[in-house]
């Protein structure tokens, strides 16, 4: 039987209670902002990566646009297609890991929320190839010149929040921007132990540029509270507006979608 990652484990049991999280209550709005940023054609096809409970995946269909929901977790999954079909909007669900998924040139856009896959390592991920397969996945999917949004950790607010003490305990690691913790899914329920990854903004443009996308805009973007504002040291979530400008660069081709 295949092995559950670590996240896959922490969301089947989260899953529940996600939308109890405050940071979720504001799709509407976060919505508008996606399809200001994205320039999609009517009717155009989403891919929503980490999809979560389909919060922005079913907002989108709502509003005519053919999406994808991919996620890791069957139990996230479960609940966002409940949700959909309560709404009667059709979306596509894929159970899948965003390190081996593509559909090449199939969608107009990509979003990518709340760390959906992007920065959420299982234990054995390297910190540089684990991302930069989702990225790359991701820009293989893209149609070209369509663009993407996407939400990841700040690694500046991440620096800031530890001590060496916490290096020292690996807690932090200051050279991958990882951070090693146990999150109890649900109270009462055991700890998981997850790595988080965060980003300093010049290597997601490099990482974006290696696998075929430009940057076009970075904000501030912590969850629950989007804006086209300067990124603040403190900032927990970076918002990432991006472009397929290329092919895959050599480095990018290497990163071939994981087995
Ligand atoms: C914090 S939730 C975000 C959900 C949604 N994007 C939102 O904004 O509410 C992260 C989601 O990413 C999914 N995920 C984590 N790692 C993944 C991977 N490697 N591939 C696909 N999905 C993944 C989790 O199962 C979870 O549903």
């Amino acid at each position: 039987m295949r092995e559950k990652t670590t996240w896959e484990r922490f969301f089947d049991a989260h899953a529940p209670i996600y939308e109890d999280n405050v940071f979720t209550k504001n799709t509407v709005h976060e919505v508008d902002f996606l399809l200001e940023e994205l320039h999609l054609p009517p009717g155009g096809s989403v891919l929503d990566v980490g999809c979560g409970t389909g919060r922005h995946a079913i907002e989108l269909a709502e509003r005519g646009y053919a999406v994808t929901g991919l996620d890791l977790s069957s139990e996230m999954l479960s609940i966002a297609a409940d949700a959909a079909k309560a709404e009667s909007v059709h979306v596509e669900w894929i159970r899948a890991n965003a390190t081996q998924f593509t559909m090449p040139e199939r969608y107009d856009a990509v979003v990518c929320l709340c760390e959906g896959a992007f920065g959420l390592l299982g234990q054995s991920d390297d910190p540089i190839d684990q991302p930069l397969s989702i990225l790359c996945n991701i820009s293989r999917s893209l149609k070209p010149r369509a663009r993407a949004v996407f939400t990841v950790l700040n690694a500046a607010a991440m620096i800031r929040r530890f001590q060496d003490k916490d290096v020292a305990e690996g807690r932090f690691d200051p050279f991958t921007m990882v951070e090693s913790s146990e999150c109890a899914p649900q109270e009462g329920l055991p700890a998981v132990a997850v790595r988080e990854r965060a980003f300093v903004p010049t290597e997601l443009i490099l990482l974006f540029r290696i696998a075929g996308m430009s940057v076009l805009n970075m904000w501030g973007g912590t969850a629950g509270n989007w804006g086209r504002r300067p990124l603040d040291l403190d900032e927990i979530e970076i918002m990432i507006v991006a472009c397929k400008t290329a092919e895959l660069s050599a480095a990018g081709a290497a990163a071939k979608p994981r087995a």
